[in-house]
């Protein structure tokens, strides 16, 4: 069963963004998109938002500049502390894969704010200790919109009909 779920979930990718097109050298941004994704870059974000899935592949402290408020982190979830009880580990969270981001509200792991460009703001403040002004945080959160892919569409298989041999549940 495990290895039926997992060859299930190999087909959940979401090819073909709009940022993928571009990583294969086509012209699939528009000016705003490319400053947004400059900035991404020039700022920072991608110390932690790293490689094809611009993220995931790291834990780092939420609030290495300046924590967020209670409402955003709230002060009982410790994040990787509960698991490792290592007081480095404290607020310490996975840096989370950015792709299809505009499509995952709420963000973070309180899921306390609906908003990408506050969330862009918010990373602004906390990580890089960098207040970026509202034209930045719009050309960052368009940018990010060029992550959404193609959606797996699923179709549930149609299962035979039971009949008189077909084992009853115990
Ligand atoms: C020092 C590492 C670091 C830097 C730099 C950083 N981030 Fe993050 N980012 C994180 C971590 C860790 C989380 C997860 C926090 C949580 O889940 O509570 C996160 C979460 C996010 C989320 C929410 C994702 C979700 O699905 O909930 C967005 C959006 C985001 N970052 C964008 C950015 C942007 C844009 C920048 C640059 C302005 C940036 N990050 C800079 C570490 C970083």
């Amino acid at each position: 069963m495990a290895r039926a779920i997992e060859a299930f979930e190999a087909t959940l990718t979401t090819p073909d963004s709009r940022f993928d097109r571009l990583l294969a050298g086509q012209d699939s941004l528009d000016a705003e998109e490319l400053h947004g994704l400059s900035l991404f870059v020039d700022k920072g974000c991608i110390a932690c938002h790293a490689g094809v899935n611009l993220g995931g592949q790291a834990y780092f402290p939420f609030g290495v500049v300046e924590r967020p408020g209670a409402d955003v982190l709230p002060p009982t979830d410790k994040g990787r502390f509960t698991v490792t009880q290592t007081a480095s580990d404290e607020y310490v969270f996975r840096a989370a894969p950015l792709r299809n981001v505009a499509l995952t509200a709420p963000y973070f792991h309180s899921g306390q704010v609906w908003d990408l460009r506050q969330a862009v703001a918010i990373m602004g403040n906390s990580q890089l200790g960098h207040e970026l002004d509202a034209r930045e945080v719009e050309a960052i959160a368009r940018f990010l919109h060029t992550l959404t892919g193609r959606q797996p569409r699923v179709e549930h298989p149609l299962l035979p009909a039971s009949t008189a041999a077909t084992p009853r549940p115990e």
